[in-house]
């Protein structure tokens, strides 16, 4: 058995913060971050929290497959940005939705964090466990970021995407993971090691990342991953249909077709309107892909995230 996708939904903030409205903030310009990132707006939660964005995805992944919450047996949710570190916020999409039979709990791996829930969710339902998973990765990286560092502030925004998953007969998932802790200090975010009588400590509670090496290891090791998955599928590039990646930016993205050989427009991208809202990035691009009709039935689907840890991993499946 493997896990079908029967459902997407997702949820953005209605405030939207463009480029423009940034550059009254910090010293950049819509110009530099569209040309280095691909990045247009963002959408900046007010009152909402992760779990509640998460909860609305949930919501509409629930009303677009028809299924009834009270057959759902799993909830995965992907997040970094969680407003309480317990109750998880998975428990909390299942109280909004009334998912009353399913167990739920939170996973960590920041922007990597949707597509290694998902190769969970699919591992769970390929071992017999569950016939019925949803799977969230959603995130506040408002919270997270120094509104005062222009090399970082530019690039995040919130959001949440929910996918449900249902037992099937069909070709089988194929994935990969890995993770490089030596090269953390590359992207952190500390703020749960500070104490409130710790100020020295202040700036350690938000995003710090070398961007070129980030950069550098996405270029490098997604295209890797993706070939690993089709090897291990024995399958070819050119099999693919769509390589849903992360969304944090363009010029990675089209690096990463550019080594792979393979025509962008396989590639699709959505960060002009969400920018990188770390594991919402792949459920939130499933989600408008899925509701404008883009994905058929039999197409291979190639997902690949990356990000702090560092983190990566790849999964590939038949829509
Ligand atoms: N607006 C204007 N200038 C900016 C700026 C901004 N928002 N941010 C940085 N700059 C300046 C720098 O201060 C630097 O100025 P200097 O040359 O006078 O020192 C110059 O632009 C170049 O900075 P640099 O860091 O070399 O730019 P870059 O081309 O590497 O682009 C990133 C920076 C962050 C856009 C890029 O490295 C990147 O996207 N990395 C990947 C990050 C990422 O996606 N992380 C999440 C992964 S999950």
């Amino acid at each position: 058995m493997v896990g079908k996708i029967c459902g997407t939904g997702s949820y953005a903030p209605h405030r939207v913060m463009d480029n423009h409205d940034l550059a009254k903030i910090v010293e950049t310009s819509d110009e530099w971050i569209r040309e280095r990132t691909g990045i247009g707006k963002r959408h900046i939660i007010e009152e909402e929290t992760t779990s509640y964005m998460a909860g609305q995805a949930a919501l509409r992944a629930v009303e677009q497959s028809g299924i009834d919450p009270a057959e759902i047996e799993l909830i995965i949710l992907a997040t970094s940005s969680s407003e309480t570190v317990f109750p998880c916020a998975a428990c909390e999409v299942q109280k909004t939705i009334g998912a009353v039979h399913a167990a739920g709990y939170d996973m960590n791996a920041a922007c990597t964090g949707f597509v290694l829930a998902f190769n969970t969710a699919q591992a769970y339902i390929s071992a017999g466990i569950c016939k019925t998973v949803m799977v969230i990765g959603a995130d506040s990286m408002s919270n997270l970021v120094d509104w005062t560092d222009r090399s970082t502030c530019i690039l995040f925004g919130d959001g949440a995407g929910a996918v449900i998953l249902r037992a099937e007969e069909g070709m089988p998932v194929h994935m990969a993971a890995h993770s490089d802790g030596v090269k953390g200090p590359a992207l952190t975010e500390l703020s749960r090691h500070r104490k409130d009588w710790d100020k020295e400590n202040d700036s350690e509670s938000y995003i710090h990342m070398d961007g070129q090496a980030v950069f550098k290891f996405a270029v490098r090791k997604v295209p890797e991953i993706i070939e690993e998955v089709l090897d291990q599928a024995g399958m070819r590039l050119d099999e693919v249909d769509h390589f849903v990646l992360h969304q944090a930016n363009r010029r990675i993205i089209e690096a990463v077709a550019k080594r792979l050989k393979t025509d962008i427009s396989k590639f699709p991208m959505n960060l002009e309107e969400y920018a990188n809202t770390s594991a919402a990035t792949v459920p939130i691009l499933l989600d408008e892909l899925n509701r404008k009709d883009v994905l058929k039935r039999g197409e291979k689907v190639m997902l690949s995230g990356f990000g702090a840890g560092l983190t990566w991993a790849a999964c590939l499946f038949e829509w």
